[in-house]
């Protein structure tokens, strides 16, 4: 294993709900930091790695019961591993700029919140089995109605926490916005209810002054 605290690189991540903009906007940066000449690896979670992608399919399609919440931990912590193991680590230890779409901040809220509280599990298996938090944390907030709105409107065979509507995603909201509090040092908060290259413009602006 490499050491996570090993790596020279930046490591950024995108949180939110579903439908609040998280993939657009981490396309839109990375993008925008390639022409600046930057070398970024654009990932996401669950997933990143062939084995990560493998265990997505296990946790995200099928019967939504066919985990219990404890597995259910363990199966995105272990696709955590795998994808720091075999791409987010290895590139921070060559310098680059690892833009990841969702990370452990996402346990934090949906195994950690949505069947009971097992957050202080997940913050456990976390630390003995990840250890490392990003650098800079983007929270994209969003009314809970409009991102439902948005999630819903795509097609696909993934079973997502959307499909629980939106008391769910209030409270994910909710959620989101206590976390920024608790680790306010690398969250920051940009507003997701404006256009997209307004957004953009915030993220930029945001990630700017770690990446100089
Ligand atoms: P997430 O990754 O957070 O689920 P996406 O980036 O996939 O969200 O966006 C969900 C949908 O909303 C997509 O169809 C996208 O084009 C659209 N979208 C994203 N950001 C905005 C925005 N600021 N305004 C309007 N539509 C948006
Ligand atoms: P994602 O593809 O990012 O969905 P979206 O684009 O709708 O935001 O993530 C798929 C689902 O996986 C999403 O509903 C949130 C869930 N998820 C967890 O429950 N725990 C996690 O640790 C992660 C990374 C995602």
């Amino acid at each position: 294993m490499i050491d996570p605290r090993a790596g020279r690189g930046t490591f950024l991540t995108f949180e939110g709900i579903d439908g609040s903009g998280k993939s657009t906007q981490a396309r839109l940066l990375a993008d925008r930091l390639r022409a600046d000449g930057r070398d970024v690896v654009l990932t996401r979670e669950p997933g990143g790695s062939t084995g990560a992608e493998e265990i997505r399919r296990l946790v995200l399609e099928g019967d939504p019961d066919r985990w219990s919440a404890e597995t259910e931990i363990l199966l995105f912590t272990a696709a955590r591993r795998d994808h720091m193991e075999r791409t987010i680590l290895p590139a921070l230890a060559d310098g680059k700029v690892v833009i990841c779409d969702r990370f452990a901040d996402s346990t934090r809220m949906y195994q950690g919140l949505s069947r009971g509280d097992l957050r202080g599990l997940v913050d456990t298996l976390h630390t003995l089995m990840i250890g490392r938090e990003p650098d800079l944390t983007l929270l994209i907030d969003m009314d809970p109605e409009t991102g439902l709105r948005r999630a819903l409107g795509r097609q696909g065979s993934e079973e997502r926490f959307e499909e629980f509507g939106p008391e769910l995603q209030h409270r994910m909201r909710a959620g989101f916005l206590g976390l920024a509090d608790e680790f306010a040092n690398r969250f920051r908060v940009i507003d997701g209810n404006r256009p997209i290259e307004t957004v953009a413009g915030d993220v930029l602006a945001t990630t700017g002054a770690l990446l100089t």
